[in-house]
């Protein structure tokens, strides 16, 4: 019979290697960025299509063209589509704010009445900080295989009126690369909120980003909506983000038409026009659909292997621990690695101390706060293939010791 491996020993050797790598976010690597460096070339006059200078001011709901190319993106009518800057957060923060402080079309100011809004858990750190720091209560959902626990959803939201949104990632979702079923997204947009101004924050980060050969689809949660009669109840988000470049991409918001005449209005004092040079260059470089999905391929070509080396150091170091489990995403940027209560933070630390920076455990949960101390959020697509193996190996054995202790 052969001795039991001495984990201890194993994470000292691992922690010689003198390690430094930061996996704590989701970025894509450079030869991820690389892909899009076409875009440095891609404006070869200022003119868009209907003669705008994009040099200049104006054009608050985006240029036609790029309006036209996220409504073939997103699978919305152009008229339903704001094109901005960069970032689909800062998006998803303003309509937050508007809310709070002009209340949605119709209706009084949120910042009137206490406000809360359901947080699928785990999910999205940075959604969770806006709530934290516009004073919205949060209230965590479990997230099933096929989305949200919607029994727990519908009975929430019908009793308290104070519940006036909801943050949803529905493909590929952030960290549990969890896809919504047609089930799920039927019933949020026909469910019964005591809040008539409840709105769906629908965040489309990772519409385009397959892991797996198979595109995965997502039922049109506008047309839902508006089929179930709550037309104005979501707003769709999305970004180039990690499409072309991170920070600098396009960002667009998707909505009924109430919704896009009230985040025109307001969204009208606080700039005279979104960058539509970066706007018109992302056109020329994305096209269409067809064009997009290409690139999206070629991205996929670069994440798949990182992914499939962490699945398979974990198979490899971590198959026989009883209660850890990790998830296998079809798409998206991140794995959730599950670990027996009380490990994740410990695992953590004990990673760091060996050189690799993760994502605060607990940071998937609202206030940072994962009740059972479970969920470490694996980021692999920055490091290179050979650092995320090592990176995957010291996890294991992080996690390994974390459990001896
Ligand atoms: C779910 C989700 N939404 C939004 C973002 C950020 O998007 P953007 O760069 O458009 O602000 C991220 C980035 O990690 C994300 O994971």
């Amino acid at each position: 019979m052969s001795a039991a491996p001495d984990y201890q020993a194993q994470y000292q050797a691992f922690k010689q290697r003198g390690l430094k790598l930061d996996m704590s976010r989701g970025k894509p690597a450079p030869e991820q960025l690389d892909l899009s460096n076409a875009l440095t070339e891609a404006l070869p006059t200022y003119k868009a299509a209907d003669g705008t200078d994009a040099r200049n001011y104006g054009g608050s709901v985006g240029l036609p063209e790029a309006r036209a190319l996220f409504a073939e993106l997103l699978d919305v009518p152009a008229a339903q589509v704001v094109v901005d800057s960069s970032a689909s957060l800062s998006l998803m923060h303003d309509v937050i704010v508007y809310a709070l402080l002009n209340g949605v079309p119709g209706h009084a100011p949120w910042v009137q009445n206490p406000v809360t809004f359901l947080c699928p858990v785990p999910g999205y750190d940075r959604h969770f900080a806006i709530c934290e720091a516009r004073g919205i209560k949060m209230i965590n959902v479990p997230m099933n295989a096929d989305g949200p626990d919607m029994d727990l959803v519908e009975k929430l939201v019908a009793e308290d009126a104070s519940i006036k949104g909801m943050w949803l990632v529905p493909k590929y979702s952030n960290p549990g690369g969890v896809v919504f079923s047609d089930q799920v997204v039927e019933r949020l947009a026909a469910m019964k909120t005591a809040a008539p101004d409840f709105r769906l924050m629908w965040d489309d980060a990772y519409r385009f980003h397959h892991l797996g050969e198979q595109k995965l689809a997502v039922a049109n949660i506008l047309q839902a909506c508006e089929k179930a009669g709550n037309p104005d109840r979501a707003i769709v988000f999305a970004s180039s983000s990690k499409v072309s470049w991170a920070g600098s991409g396009v960002a667009a918001l998707a909505a009924s038409p109430a919704n896009i005449a009230w985040w025109t209005k307001h969204a009208g004092f606080r700039s005279i026009g979104p960058d539509k040079i970066n706007q018109l260059r992302h056109v020329r470089f994305l096209k269409d659909l067809a064009t997009v999905e290409a690139l999206m391929e070629q991205h996929r070509q670069l994440l798949k292997p990182k992914f499939d080396a962490v699945l398979a150091q974990f198979q490899a170091l971590l198959g026989d621990v009883s209660g850890v489990s990790w998830t296998q995403p079809q798409g998206g940027y991140f794995i959730d690695l599950v670990t027996p209560d009380g490990a994740a933070k410990r695992t953590v630390a004990l990673a760091k101390e060996a050189g690799i920076t993760l994502t605060p455990a607990g940071a998937a949960f609202p206030y940072g706060l994962d009740p059972k101390d479970r969920h470490i959020r694996i980021a692999p697509s920055f490091p290179s293939l050979d650092e995320i193996n090592q990176a995957a190996q010291g996890i294991a054995l992080s996690l390994r010791l974390a459990l001896t202790a």
